[in-house]
């Protein structure tokens, strides 16, 4: 299973692409409202940033608007993946877009049901939300195990992205659970690089090390 990273910051991104463990990079407009200028810009420079695709997503709700939204995401850089909602006008505009070669990710998945349209209207990507899933009493690596289960005949292309990540356990589970990519925050995926058993063995390494009268 593939990371990308879920977040607009610019400092995080880098700090991120240097351990070279991510694939690509999610936004949406709650990440975008924290960082300062203008959106285009900010998609062009993380872009620069990541090898992969980077996610921007429509603030249209009708699909006539989500389409032209999309057209000018795509324009902005060739790494672009088009986020739009997963509502009946967001199928509409999904099935457009991705007929003009546009790469569509449906985001705001919550049941198999919803994936299976989203794949039907052409979706390179379907975004399960776990932990919004699992707030609310559901839970969300189950539906991502379902909805892996329902794309896993080979009729489409359409990929799992796993989001709303709130622990490196929820993106290990997502792995399990069949998701071919998980878009965790730079908290969660600076965490799963530690260990507290990695640390006290690095320390009795240097210990025994110096110890023995050699320098480092
Ligand atoms: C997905 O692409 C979304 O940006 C994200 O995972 C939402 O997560 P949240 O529930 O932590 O806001």
């Amino acid at each position: 299973m593939k990371l990308f990273l879920d977040t607009a910051n610019l400092d995080d991104i880098r700090a991120a692409a240097r351990l070279g463990v991510i694939h690509g990079v999610t936004t949406n407009p709650t990440l975008i409202s924290r960082e300062k200028g203008d959106f285009s810009a900010i998609i062009r420079e993380i872009a620069s940033l990541v090898d992969g695709p980077v996610f921007a997503e429509v603030l249209s709700t009708e699909a006539e608007g989500m389409i032209r939204e999309g057209r000018e995401l795509a324009a902005v850089d060739p790494a672009v993946c088009v986020k739009i909602p997963m509502t009946e006008e967001g199928l509409a505009a999904a099935s457009v877009l991705a007929k003009e070669g546009i790469r569509v990710c449906c985001t705001l998945v919550f049941s198999a049901a919803q994936a299976l349209l989203a794949a039907n209207a052409g979706a390179r990507y379907v975004a399960p939300f776990i932990g919004r899933f699992d707030d609310i009493g559901y839970d969300g690596i189950e539906a991502v195990e379902s909805i892996a289960d329902v794309l896993s005949d080979g009729d489409f292309e359409t990929e799992v992205i796993a989001a709303s990540v709130r622990s490196p356990l929820h993106t290990v589970e997502a792995a399990r659970a069949g998701a071919d990519i998980a878009t965790v925050p730079p908290k969660v995926l600076f965490q799963m690089a530690h260990h507290p058993l990695t640390d006290a063995g690095l320390a009795k390494f240097m210990k025994d090390w110096t110890a023995s009268g050699r320098e480092v």
